[in-house]
């Protein structure tokens, strides 16, 4: 019997409603072909919402999201959205009690990228840190953000991370490979001496359940530097929210391009998930946005549901459409409208 999931939609600004759309007529094929269906509950998020509301992240959609399965984004305007008016992603991701998110990037077979052989995932703490939302002015002329870290959500990041690469290892180990199973904690501990003390500390914690995955740390500089010369050496990066945010477009850009990343953020009680990229207000509304991000984290969703077949069609329908390469979008070179790409992607499936 095939299950029903409910899925609150936030499709957000710019490209989010279109690229949500097309993930959305991608999720809707696997019914009537023997795989889950979906009922979608779409409520207001965004700069958008905030310019009609006054505040960007209503009670209501948070209560949607709360009582749904899983959630999807689309992307949102936050950089727009002035202090007071709300922090959707933010709210959400510490609503949704989610910690980390989970971003994968690899090369594609079909995308040119830099780097030829990044296969790595980035485990990105996305309640606190820098990010942790406590800014203050000091005076006219100085103004403090405040980094917090807590043994709580660095502790179920390095969880989730050590999860991600047991679970790597299993299926590598299936494929036949023998790439070894590897935790990069990242830090800056020279300086951020407490805050990265305690993360670090707690992810030595974690590692000692994991005595089968190698557990390695880096200085963020360094690390950056290496995720370019050499980054096939990376397996699972374990990162605060503001590393771990630039770290993820770092190995998105090495492989295939935000055009392709996708993420979850999943926590005990919820999750959601969404594509690494922006609202790229410059080609909203024209039909011609790379819809694969948003599809690949349909994916990751359907995988998070249980739907593992389905994931993995949805995934393979993504890659083979890509691979032969007569249906793309504009950023992945080709001319096809996000409707086109999106029909080739069913047409796969
Ligand atoms: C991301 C985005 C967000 C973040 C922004 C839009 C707040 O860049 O999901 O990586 O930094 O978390
Ligand atoms: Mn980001």
């Amino acid at each position: 019997m095939s299950k029903n999931y409910s899925i609150c939609v936030l499709p957000g600004d710019g490209i989010g409603p279109e690229v949500t759309d097309c993930a959305r007529r991608v999720l809707d094929i696997l019914a009537p072909n023997g795989g889950p269906s979906f009922t979608y509950d779409v409520q207001p998020a965004g700069h958008g919402t905030f310019l009609e509301t006054g505040y960007s992240m209503p009670d209501a959609s948070m209560a949607a999201a709360k009582a749904a399965d899983a959630v999807f984004l689309g992307a949102m305007d936050v950089a727009e959205i002035p202090p007071g008016g709300g922090d959707p992603l933010g709210d959400m991701r510490i609503e949704l009690e989610v910690s980390a998110s989970v971003r994968p990037s690899r090369t594609i077979p079909g995308i040119p990228s830099p780097a030829a052989d990044i296969d790595c995932v980035v485990v990105r703490e996305v309640t606190e840190g820098l990010y942790s939302r406590i800014e203050y002015p000091v005076g006219d002329d100085a103004a403090c953000a405040v980094r917090v870290i807590t043994r709580a959500a660095s502790t179920k990041t390095a969880r989730t991370a050590f999860e991600q690469a047991s679970e790597r290892q299993r299926a590598r180990a299936k494929g036949g490979s023998s790439k070894p199973a590897r935790v990069t904690a990242v830090h800056k501990i020279g300086v951020l001496k407490l805050t990265d003390g305690l993360f670090l500390n707690a992810c030595a914690e974690v590692a000692k359940d994991f005595p089968d995955i190698e557990y390695e740390t880096r200085n963020i500089d360094a690390c950056a530097m290496e995720m370019v010369r050499e980054p096939g050496h990376f397996d699972v990066i374990l990162a605060t929210n503001a590393f771990g945010d630039i770290l993820s477009d770092i190995a998105a850009g090495l492989a295939a391009g935000l055009g392709l990343a996708s993420s979850g953020c999943i926590g005990e009680r919820w999750a959601y998930f969404e594509p690494v990229h922006g609202t790229a207000p410059d080609i909203a509304g024209r039909g011609i946005a790379n819809p694969c991000a948003t599809i690949l984290s349909a994916a990751m969703m359907l995988r998070y549901l249980g739907e593992e077949s389905s994931a993995d069609a949805v995934e393979a329908a993504v890659l083979s459409v890509i691979a032969k390469g007569d249906v793309l979008t504009g950023d992945l070179g080709g001319t096809a409208s996000s409707a086109e790409m999106t029909d080739a992607i069913i047409q796969a499936l």
